[in-house]
């Protein structure tokens, strides 16, 4: 039932407060993860991990590709991420010691089970991050870890992924802890992770902003998505949820990317949104600001603070509340699914039911 709201997505959207708190609940200590929540035989295999391999599609191989950020970075583990479609139809090398991690909200992507079934002789354990009780990658799997998000109506996922990261970020850290991960780190993420249902409200709070910002996009046929570090990816998510949904074409590149070649794209008719936490990336992404508004590209900053990054002609910066760094990727995720979500509902595409999509993926 969608009550009040005009659309699942809609309504899936302001759920998250909620689902992320859900998808922590009964599984964080006052200062740790506890790591019976991946199941008993999880600790002693945790023990022998020494590197992960994470295989998913879509907006769930986003979540993965956020994750090798944060298990490279806080756990010091090396970790791969690839679309299961390439995935499993290649020779892939796995040393001693890999942990298949699948991301998947349904459970029964074609591609990504038949990747899981295609390795599980070859590595250590494999675990499923996945929304679905009872479905085929929670069965086929050694370890689970549910996001709890409840059921996602909506074709395009939103409360999936922000609980795939909450996982994610919990897997990081039992892995972590025994490699580079101190428990003073350790303890300060958890007490990072439980500020943010709150953190996630107060951006729903931009929501009649990024409404008024949609209204730039809808005549529009193309948008470029920027981000550096972990909000690359959130870029990519960004681009993907804006195609799916109001078929504007989309694509994201890494800020860096920006001169090897799309810069070439950037006019009047582009529209360029970046978001741009200040992090210690600010500088440099500061630097492709200016290269896109030299071109007399229209950008939209989602930023840490207007005093980072000044409102002008053609540059339009909403404001996100101060946050925990690791908490970026996942915060900054919300006003993309609503600008995409309004885009849409402007142009007055099915929101629910893109064209030519179906939820779940279980034919190649
Ligand atoms: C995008 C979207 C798809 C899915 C992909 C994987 O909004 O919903 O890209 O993320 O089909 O699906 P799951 O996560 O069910 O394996």
């Amino acid at each position: 039932d969608k009550g009040e709201y005009k659309h699942y997505m809609l309504k899936e959207i302001y759920e998250q407060p909620r689902v992320v708190h859900a998808a922590m609940e009964g599984r964080l200590g006052a200062e740790r993860v506890l790591e019976e929540a991946f199941g008993v035989t999880a600790p002693a295999i945790f023990d022998q991990v020494r590197q992960v391999q994470i295989v998913a599609c879509g907006t769930s191989y986003h979540a993965g590709l956020i994750a090798k950020y944060w298990i490279e970075d806080l756990a010091g583990i090396p970790c791969m991420v690839e679309v299961a479609s390439e995935f499993r139809y290649r020779k892939v090398v796995l040393p001693k010691g890999t942990l298949f991690i699948s991301i998947s909200q349904s459970g029964e992507t074609a591609d990504t089970l038949a990747a899981l079934r295609e390795v599980r002789d070859r590595i250590l354990a494999s675990l499923t991050i996945c929304n679905v009780p009872g479905s085929s990658l929670v069965r086929e799997s050694d370890l689970c870890l549910m996001t709890n998000a409840g059921p996602e109506i909506g074709v395009a996922s939103t409360k999936a992924f922000t609980t795939q990261l909450v996982a994610l970020l919990m897997t990081t850290l039992v892995l972590g802890r025994r490699h580079e991960l101190t428990p003073e780190t350790e303890a300060r993420i958890v007490a990072d992770l439980k500020t943010l249902p709150g953190l996630l409200e107060q951006v729903l709070g931009l929501d009649s902003a990024i409404e008024k910002m949609a209204e730039a996009f809808a005549e529009k046929q193309h948008a470029l998505f920027l981000g550096r570090g972990t909000l690359n990816p959130v870029a990519m998510e960004g681009a993907l949820k804006l195609k799916e949904i109001s078929y504007i074409h989309a694509e994201a590149y890494a800020a860096g990317e920006l001169k090897h070649g799309p810069l070439a794209l950037v006019d009047k008719d582009m529209p360029v949104v970046t978001v741009a936490p200040r992090n210690e990336m600010l500088d440099k992404l500061k630097a492709n600001l200016q290269e896109v508004r030299a071109r007399g590209g229209e950008l939209f900053v989602f930023a840490g603070s207007r005093q980072e990054v000044q409102p002008e002609e053609g540059v339009q910066v909403l404001e996100l509340p101060p946050m925990p760094g690791i908490l970026e990727p996942i915060v900054y995720t919300l006003p993309l699914q609503l600008l995409s979500y309004h885009v849409a509902v402007l142009k007055g595409t099915d929101v629910d039911q893109p064209r030519n999509l179906a939820k779940s993926v279980t034919v190649e």
